[in-house]
């Protein structure tokens, strides 16, 4: 009886083995600033995720993705949290990913785990953000995993005062209190500081200020763009580089698609950050050409480019791991832990924060063959965002 019945068992299996599975279309709900002066962040982004649906579509097969794409306008975060809204009610997305700035970010989070959604964020460096909700994935990296080390770097440098100017909001708070840790920590004196307006800056009085102040260093974080080339220019115009003060941040002051905007004052600049163009990795040099190739020979990437690069890379694995249908926990579940080359390096997805884990690196701006670019002297090693280290958050 066992053995007759065994045949057409096993043969059943071997048909449900040999079945192809259903094939999905994954609805993925893009949100990024495509217009206003934060555009070519939107832009940088999507030029990366079209790039790796283009490269990798094959590898979900039968599966496909679908990207719907949704203009947040910038740091709007009534905006964002709309179009989140719609994409999740009236589209029916599978998955939200993007966001570029931090209030945009924490008004999308409260709708994820009702919407039973999850999120790739793609760029956003605020480090509380992953923990507003247990479907946020990063794939971008934290103010305190740059401006941490940078302070106790600034501080063995001999470096004996510094100066804080930063963006008053989420990703410049963390900017300000982890370069001021770890650089008391280090022994050295903060000097003073001040926060800048988000919307239309004017920089002049704060350089001004910390020019006053007199210190060996000034800190600065702005947002990345138009905002890191203005505050650059006005350093230089009001000549605190002349009067010896060293200008040091993390990579957002001197992102690699705004160097060739910036004139002649970045040279020197010192900054701590987990991307640079010129990072010296095959995987990075093909990223770079298949960027060039796709947008011609003048095409700059930057850190918001390798934010989404990656977090296209996390979606796809899901979706292998899954074989196409997920919920945000198993989504989520599929990705902790999860490793990649990135063209940044190394990079992984922490199973108890979902936050990224990634190599910081210190960096000068140089020029090379007639342009400037972040050049790598020191890998201060994979790096835990060390602001849920202190505090023991998740
Ligand atoms: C954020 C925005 C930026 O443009 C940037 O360079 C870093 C962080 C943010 O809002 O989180």
């Amino acid at each position: 009886m066992t053995k007759r019945a065994g045949l057409p068992i096993a043969a059943a299996l071997a048909i449900a083995v040999s079945m192809p599975a259903s094939a999905e279309n994954i609805k993925i709900g893009f949100i990024a600033t495509f217009s206003g002066p934060n555009a070519s962040f939107g832009k940088l982004m999507k030029d990366a995720v079209d790039l790796y649906i283009k490269q990798n579509a094959s590898s979900i097969a039968p599966h496909t993705v679908e990207l719907i794409v949704r203009d947040d306008t910038g740091p709007a975060p009534d905006v964002a949290r709309r179009l989140a809204q719609e994409l999740i009610t009236r589209d029916k997305v599978n998955l939200l990913a993007g966001v570029v700035f931090t209030p945009n970010a924490h008004a999308i989070a409260p709708l994820l785990v009702e919407a039973k959604v999850p999120l790739v964020i793609m760029n956003a460096g605020t480090s509380v953000t992953t923990t507003l909700s247990p479907n946020i994935v990063r794939t971008s990296f934290t103010l305190w995993q740059s401006s941490y080390p940078l302070g106790k770097w600034a501080a063995k440098q001999g470096i004996k005062t510094a100066y804080t100017a930063v963006t008053d909001y989420g990703p410049g708070h963390d900017g300000e209190a982890a370069f001021i840790k770890g650089f008391t920590e280090g022994g050295g004196t903060i000097a003073g500081s001040v926060r800048m307006p988000i919307a239309n800056p004017d920089f002049v009085p704060f350089m001004q200020r910390a020019k006053d102040a007199n210190p060996n260093a000034l800190y600065v974080f702005v947002p990345a763009g138009p905002q890191s080339t203005a505050i650059m220019k006005t350093f230089g115009e009001r000549g605190l580089g002349a009067s010896g003060i060293r200008l040091l941040g993390p990579g957002d002051i001197t992102p690699d698609d705004e160097l060739p905007n910036m004139g002649d004052t970045p040279i020197g600049v010192v900054t701590a950050h987990h991307y640079s163009m010129a990072h010296d990795s095959a995987a990075n040099k093909a990223f770079v050409e298949a960027l060039k190739k796709e947008h011609g020979p003048n095409y700059r990437t930057s850190f918001m480019s390798v934010g989404a690069w990656d977090g296209m890379a996390a979606i796809f694995h899901a979706i292998k791991a899954n074989n196409g249908k997920f919920d945000a926990d198993k989504f989520v579940g599929s990705l902790k832990g999860w490793q990649t080359e990135s063209p940044r390096g190394p990079i992984m997805i922490d199973a108890e924060t979902r936050d990224i884990v990634q190599n910081e690196y210190m960096r000068r701006v140089e020029r090379r063959d007639g342009q400037l670019f972040n050049v790598e002297f020191e890998n201060l090693g994979m790096t835990k965002d060390p602001w849920k280290q202190i505090e023991g958050k998740k």
